[in-house]
């Protein structure tokens, strides 16, 4: 994870930096206690439960769980990786970094990487040139100019012109010294069946596609008549990812933070209209399925997002599974409608921003809502009054309706829907019931994607949590568990995983802090873990030791039974091939196991 920058220097960069103090500059902290609260920037909330302890240089959000040191919280809030995180940071800090350390293979990616990012440079400014400074790019100024666009913001999203010719840009490029095969990398060339190199991008308006540090990383062209076809974009290469970006969000991502909600378009147009006309929150998803990395990035800056697509792709499954997938990252999910035919830019520059604002975004339905509807729709308005209606549209809904997690939310659907269609609430419970069991025995349920990473309560152990919270809180407790217990002793998976780290810091002779054992891991959930644990309010902090002690035999006999359970599952299996001679070894076995379970006595409640 941070394979070339020394742990000193993430040290020196931890040690810098107060987190109270970082992180008030992001949402505002009060006192209380030993701790800091204030509203939780990973989620938006009404009264404050989100924590910073000074003590610990660690924040936890008791409402959405999320926690973290410092790195993370500039990793979540910047949107960077871990290196990058304590590079931003010792830039803040003026701490040198020393020279990254890369292999012979990291070097030759590095180098051509940077490379192909001045080619893309360097082919927007060409492109602009051509669009403001010569004769054939009139014509794609003109057609701007036709579409509504100003001069203003078409410098802002550095727009241009592709001449025409086959090799203007080829033979521009090389002779400033770029190779043919960088050229054909950057995806700003195409090659012949019979070899030949020519420009990819001809007689088309570009839209150069930045990342989040206004580098450009590829482009998209449209032609200014009905020519097919009517886009033709970069293809994926070293800098350009389709799934992982999204457009405009270098421009859009500050507004998206302070308003808590972003705005989803399909095309460049849309985004660049509304931002034209003030709207400054929006970007494009360059296809209509969203992917996770592109629902993780809105998640990232907002928690809200509406989604405007044309009316015509917005009820094609690849949008639906799209709108799924932003919900699962956790995002609340809004759907604006647009009159049939019309998408957010024809509508803009017929109506103007405000009606758009307040007919369309305002009006904008629920996630939930807004598939009830289509899915009337698609049954026939009508036809829902008749009982056939009636049963065909419950149904079709039962889907929706059984992947609702949140049972408040549920409940109030239910009542709804049952008063609207005239059913009792009851029935239409169960029939939910019978489709979640018959699509959990499909095997694919519905379970999201956070929900398979968020074991359940039950999974998790009390001895095991509670020890676990030891470890965190009292490092020089470690050396008495670690001799007892060995981390495969806790049975729940992300436990098992922190305790291992834990012991692999203190078999390397290193201490460790719940900080750095947060950076030892890229799985949020377990940062969570870590940080909720070490936040916590201690049960019962006088009788620590008495608690290690029954933890580690509560969790020994634990894994007793277990050990019992296998050696019954296997006597069971040989009963009915009736070995006797193995059956009464294992018999003997499992008696030696139930023995020792009974030796080890754990406390009673008043005792403890
Ligand atoms: N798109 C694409 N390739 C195509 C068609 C569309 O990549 N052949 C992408 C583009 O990002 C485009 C978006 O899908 O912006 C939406 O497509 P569409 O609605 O057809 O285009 P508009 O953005 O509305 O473009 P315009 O308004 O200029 O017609
Ligand atoms: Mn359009």
């Amino acid at each position: 994870m941070n394979d070339f920058l020394p742990e000193d220097t993430i040290e020196e960069v931890r040690q810098h930096f107060d987190l109270v103090e970082v992180i008030s500059g992001y949402t505002s902290l009060k006192k209380a206690g030993q701790n800091y609260t204030g509203l939780c920037p990973f989620h938006s909330e009404k009264t404050p439960s989100f924590t910073v302890s000074p003590e610990k240089q660690l924040y936890h959000c008791f409402g959405c769980g999320a926690g973290g040191n410092v790195f993370s919280f500039i990793m979540s809030q910047e949107n960077l990786s871990f290196p990058e995180a304590v590079k931003f940071l010792a830039n803040r800090a003026g701490i040198p970094l020393p020279e990254r350390q890369l292999s012979e293979e990291g070097k030759k990616i590095k180098i051509v990487k940077e490379e192909l990012a001045e080619i893309n440079e360097l082919s927007m400014k060409y492109f602009q040139q051509a669009l403001f400074k010569t004769e054939m790019g009139k014509k794609a100024l003109n057609y701007l100019t036709r579409r509504g666009l100003d001069k203003e913001i078409i410098k802002k999203f550095q727009l241009g012109y592709s001449l025409p010719q086959w090799d203007k840009l080829i033979n521009f490029l090389k002779s400033k010294g770029y190779s043919q095969e960088n050229i054909l990398k950057a995806g700003l060339a195409s090659r012949s069946e019979r070899g030949s190199y020519y420009d990819r991008f001809r007689n088309r308006i570009m839209f150069p596609i930045f990342n989040q540090q206004n580098m450009v990383i590829g482009f998209g062209g449209r032609v200014m008549d009905d020519s097919q076809p009517k886009y033709l974009n970069s293809p994926e290469t070293i800098l350009y990812n389709k799934r992982k970006s999204l457009y405009a969000l270098n421009f859009a991502r500050f507004n998206i933070r302070e308003r808590d909600e972003a705005l989803v378009f399909e095309g460049y147009m849309d985004v660049i209209i509304a931002f034209q006309k003030g709207r400054e929150n929006c970007v494009a998803s360059l296809g209509t399925s969203l992917t996770e990395d592109q629902a993780r990035l809105l998640r990232r800056n907002a928690s809200k997002v509406i989604i405007a697509y044309d009316s015509d792709t917005a009820g094609e499954a690849a949008t639906w599974r799209g709108l799924d997938t932003l919900k699962s990252a956790g995002c609340r999910v809004k759907v604006a409608q647009l009159p049939p035919g019309q998408d957010p830019d024809d509508f803009i520059r017929k109506k103007g921003i405000n009606t758009f604002n307040e007919e369309i975004l305002n009006k904008a339905l629920p996630l939930i809502d807004y598939k009830l509807k289509k899915i009337g729709e698609e049954v026939g308005e009508s036809y829902i009054n008749t009982y056939e209606g009636k049963i065909s549209y419950i149904q079709k809904i039962l889907p929706v309706l059984a992947g609702i997690n949140n049972s408040v939310e549920f409940d109030l659907y239910l009542q709804r829907i049952s008063s609207e269609m005239g059913i009792d609430a009851e029935a239409l419970k169960t029939e939910i019931k019978k489709y979640k069991k018959r699509s959990n025995k499909k095997g694919s349920g519905n379970v999201t994607e956070i929900e398979k990473k968020v074991p359940s309560r039950e999974k998790s152990p009390p001895a095991e949590r509670e020890l676990l919270m030891v470890l965190l809180k009292r490092q020089e407790a470690v050396g008495e568990i670690k001799e007892r217990l060995d981390s495969e002793d806790f049975t729940f998976e992300p436990y098992r995983k922190i305790v291992k780290e834990i012991y692999n810091f203190i078999e390397q002779g290193k201490g460790y802090t719940p900080s750095s054992l947060v950076d030892s891991f890229d799985d949020p959930h377990l940062k969570n873990i870590i940080t909720n644990l070490t936040m916590g309010e201690d049960s019962n902090p006088e009788n620590r030791k008495r608690i290690v002690e029954d933890c580690i035999i509560r969790i020994k006999r634990h894994q007793l039974a277990l050990e019992r359970k296998e050696i019954e599952k296997k006597i069971n299996q040989l009963e009915k091939g009736k070995d006797s001679g193995e059956i009464n070894k294992l018999l003997e076995e499992w008696s030696k196991l139930k023995r020792r379970e009974k030796e080890l006595v754990p406390y009673r409640r008043e005792q403890l």
